[in-house]
């Protein structure tokens, strides 16, 4: 089992739920975070604390989501851990909810 960053977090990248994990599973991108899925203790922590709702357990990812659960994985060995929160990305606000965001991942270090 494991938390799983979806979609909706590109090109929002809120933050929120950097601070709370207690095992600093989060790893961060240039426009989304993934989190870890080896490290990742299931604490439910994180899940309330996305303002774009972007974190599900893995069960619990929608059909459209399921490939993120691959994407975590591949990324959170790619990227750096991250544990403070810092500013979101600017206009997090216009791009919280928009569809078909995949596009825009940014996969670079
Ligand atoms: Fe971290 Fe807990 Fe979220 Fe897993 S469920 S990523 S351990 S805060
Ligand atoms: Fe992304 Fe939500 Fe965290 S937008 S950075 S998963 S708070």
């Amino acid at each position: 089992m494991t938390f799983v960053v979806t979609e909706n977090c590109i090109r929002c990248k809120y933050m929120d739920c950097v601070e709370v994990c207690p095992v600093d599973c989060f790893h961060e991108g240039p426009n989304f975070l993934v989190i870890d899925p080896i490290e990742c203790i299931d604490c439910t922590l994180c899940e309330p604390e996305c303002p774009a709702g972007a974190i599900y357990k893995d069960e619990n990812v929608p059909l459209e989501y399921r490939e993120y659960i691959d994407i975590n994985e591949q990324l959170s060995i790619k990227w750096g851990v991250v544990t403070e929160k810092k500013e979101p990305l600017e206009d997090a606000d216009m791009w919280d909810g928009v569809k078909n965001k995949k596009v825009y991942l940014d996969v670079e270090s």
